[in-house]
């Protein structure tokens, strides 16, 4: 640009959204949610290695400048890290996924949400018959950046250790967050009341026993209305194939959480539909599709772009405070399969570009 013509006075800021693609279908799925991105308005989208990629440019999964790059962004838009390519049982190898652990704790997202609603075209997509999943509209609340996934680990010769550690205010802040979410998700003119169950294992673990006070001790003081349940982990994962409409916010710790959100992604047909947002005390949060890397059929063309899409809807009205677009993202994306066009994981043969285009057009 010629400096002479400095920056137009008047144009509004465009918010920046940090683009990461990352590893296997990343790439190409990143190219399809800037595409779409263009087509809803005027963004600033940067994009940065991260996981293996960054392994391999910059030989660490995750570089000063890239966080900084993140941190100074209005929202972060991550695709997915990891494949065989860095899979290493070696205690000092670089790990694609340590790039998006730092991430999260770098950024201070203690907040996972993870929305799981069937859409009404795909009741049929699911291993679990239409008449189970019918109904189901839960949210995963995952405390993100705790937990063994953060503790102390240590390797030796003949053993290795993931130490588990949970602070009141860790759990405490999670809990607020689950609890506001379901006062959120109720209808008010419905009466009904919020509904939260926790998962833990308090039956064997120490942090799940202090999990379940400081849960059941916040909502006696300060959330009366919400209707809270404790289940053992064991369970929650068999009642949330068994009946899954049970549930509304399901609040968990970080490695439940993991799990029992791939789990629910089945509800929805694919793992390849479901969102997700990372959210912090501030801006800005990072949103990333459930789903990882899916080397298997990376630089195909033909992985579903849909929970990127969703997740760009979450960007727009959770990180961005841009509901209208949001929703009408969320329209778009049912439109397009209420005419039946799917990807592979869901048993059709529609190509990404084809799905991003017709996404777009449906806008
Ligand atoms: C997820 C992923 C990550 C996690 C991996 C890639 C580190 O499985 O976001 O669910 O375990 O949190
Ligand atoms: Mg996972």
């Amino acid at each position: 640009m010629n400096a002479s013509e400095g920056p137009e006075p008047t144009a509004p800021q465009a918010p920046t959204i940090a683009v990461l693609p990352g590893d296997g279908i990343g790439p190409e799925i990143a190219a399809a949610a800037v595409e779409l991105l263009g087509a809803i308005g005027r963004f600033e989208l940067p994009e940065y290695a991260i996981g293996g990629d960054s392994i391999d440019r910059f030989g660490s999964p995750l570089t000063d400048q890239v966080l900084e790059a993140c941190r100074s962004a209005d929202a972060v838009l991550l695709v997915a890290v990891g494949g065989p390519k860095w899979d290493s049982t070696k205690a000092d190898a670089p790990r694609p996924e340590s790039g998006l652990l730092g991430l999260r704790k770098g950024l201070g997202l203690f907040a996972n949400l993870r929305p799981v609603k069937p859409s009404p075209s795909l009741l049929d997509a699911s291993p679990l018959r239409r008449e189970k999943i019918t109904g189901t509209d839960l949210l995963v609340v995952r405390e993100l950046t705790g937990g063994i996934y953060f503790g102390r680990k240590l390797r030796s010769e003949d053993s290795a250790l993931d130490e588990c550690v949970y602070t009141v205010a860790e759990v405490d802040r999670i809990a607020r967050t689950a609890f506001d979410a379901a006062r959120r998700r109720v209808d008010p003119t419905s009466g009904a009341a919020p509904r939260v169950t926790s998962v833990d294992k308090a039956n064997v673990l120490e942090t799940s026993r202090l999990w379940r006070q400081v849960v059941s001790d916040l909502a006696a003081a300060e959330y009366p209305d919400i209707e809270l349940s404790h289940l053992l982990v064991d369970n929650a994962a068999m009642q949330l194939v068994s009946e899954p409409s049970q549930f509304d916010v399901i609040l968990t710790e970080n490695m439940f959480g993991d799990i029992l959100s791939d789990e629910a992604a089945m509800i929805t047909g694919s793992i390849g539909m479901l969102p997700s947002a990372s959210l912090g005390a501030e801006r800005p949060g990072m949103f990333e599709p459930v789903h990882g890397s899916a080397p298997d059929i990376a630089g195909q063309g033909i992985a579903n772009p849909l929970a990127t899409f969703a997740s760009v809807a979450m960007l727009l009205r959770d990180g961005l405070g841009l509901a209208e677009p949001a929703t009408a993202v969320e329209a778009a994306i049912e439109t397009v399969l209420a005419a039946g066009l799917r990807s592979a994981d869901i048993g059709g043969s529609a190509r990404t570009e084809q799905i991003t285009k017709a996404v777009i057009a449906a806008l």
